[in-house]
């Protein structure tokens, strides 16, 4: 079968991991890197030995020469709906980092832009991803231990990034939260309904705004999910896919986010009731995993069969909404209706 032809926007940072995991995927061949900053193109070009790559300053030049299936999306969010609208409106499949827009308006038009240009849309979500997800949505799945009643997810690091975050608004909800939210959402099995949002910024924070934030989801299928977070939190911090712990109807399920996973569900009457440890399933050959990689991989096969891959935009949005659904509660003091 023939590699995709892909060209990558968006020389920093995140475009080494995005590189990486293309190159590991396989299927993928990157004939362009364009950064606003010619060098980060041409270093990414020598660091992943890509001589056969053109590079350049503008999208839409190199779409017009290079003429590729599929554009990768890493440029930073203020960058992405323009970057987003010339690729598809230049006929490529589309693979975009989070978040999918800088407002909801911006989602809206690229999901109806994909859709009038019937090119694969997929949003980077590569959390959901991850093995210890795939493996506790499986368990979850599979009501060994009940329908979830409840999904608690907390956030604690300190990171000193330097640098955009620290002079961003709504820092946490904006740039970070939507991993937790989407990973949620799929450990629910269903979208937010409303949420209420408490955000603030403490006294010790090196942010100049919204380090910290509390919120509450009502998922439509009645679980309730509890999100706790903070980037101005020293010592003791928890993963970055954050700490779970999730209540079901006949047992519970920890997560610290690494490999400590554990579930037990009841078998029998007590004060507290008897309980025993449930196993967590291992990986199955259908869970597709990988972080960035296995994002990569869905889309790839998207192009191929067109069917719409687990993180198409037409879907994710909903997560992207649980972000700004509740930037708006923590703005208004309301509750905010997402459905
Ligand atoms: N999925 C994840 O886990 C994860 C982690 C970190 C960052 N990200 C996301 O990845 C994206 C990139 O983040 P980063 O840390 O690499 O940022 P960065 O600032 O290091 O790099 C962004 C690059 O985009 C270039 N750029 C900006 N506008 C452009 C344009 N119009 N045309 C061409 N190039 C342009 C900049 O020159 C810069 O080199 C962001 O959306 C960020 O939120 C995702």
């Amino acid at each position: 079968m023939n590699a995709i032809r892909a060209v990558a926007v968006g020389c920093g940072r995140m475009s080494t991991r995005f590189l990486e995991a293309a190159r590991d995927a396989g299927g993928v061949e990157i004939v362009g890197l364009v950064d606003l900053a010619l060098p980060m193109a041409e270093a990414r070009r020598a660091e992943f030995g890509l001589a056969q790559a053109a590079v350049g300053t503008d999208l839409a030049e190199m779409l017009d020469t290079v003429k590729p299936d599929a554009v990768f999306d890493i440029v930073v969010p203020d960058a992405r709906h323009a970057i987003a609208t010339t690729a598809l409106r230049h006929g490529c499949h589309l693979l975009t980092e989070k978040p999918m827009a800088a407002s909801m308006a911006d989602a809206r038009d690229l999901v109806a832009t994909a859709a009038a240009s019937g090119r694969i849309h997929a949003m980077i979500q590569n959390r959901r991803y991850l093995a210890g997800v795939r493996r506790i949505a499986r368990l979850l799945r599979s009501g060994a231990l009940g329908p979830v009643s409840a999904i608690y997810g907390d956030f604690f690091l300190g990171p000193h990034f330097g640098g955009f975050r620290e002079q961003m608004k709504h820092v946490l909800l904006l740039d970070m939260a939507i991993h937790t939210f989407d990973v949620a959402r799929l450990f629910a099995g269903s979208e937010a309904s409303s949420v209420h949002c408490r955000e603030w910024n403490p006294a010790h924070s090196w942010y100049a705004h919204g380090a910290s934030a509390i919120a509450t989801f009502d998922m439509a299928n009645g679980v309730l999910v509890s999100y706790r977070g903070s980037w101005a939190a020293e010592g003791l911090r928890t993963s970055w896919e954050a700490s779970w712990r999730i209540v079901c109807a006949n047992g519970t399920l920890t997560w610290d986010g690494e490999d400590d996973i554990r579930a037990e569900r009841v078998v029998g009457p007590g004060y507290f009731s008897q309980t025993e440890p449930v196993a967590i399933p291992p990986i199955d050959p259908a869970d597709r995993v990988g972080g960035h990689r296995g994002v990569i991989e869905d889309f790839r096969d998207a192009i191929r069969t067109g069917l719409p891959p687990e993180t198409a935009g037409a879907e994710n949005i909903k997560s992207l909404a649980m972000v700004f659904g509740a930037i708006e509660s923590a703005e208004t003091g309301q509750t905010v209706n997402l459905i």
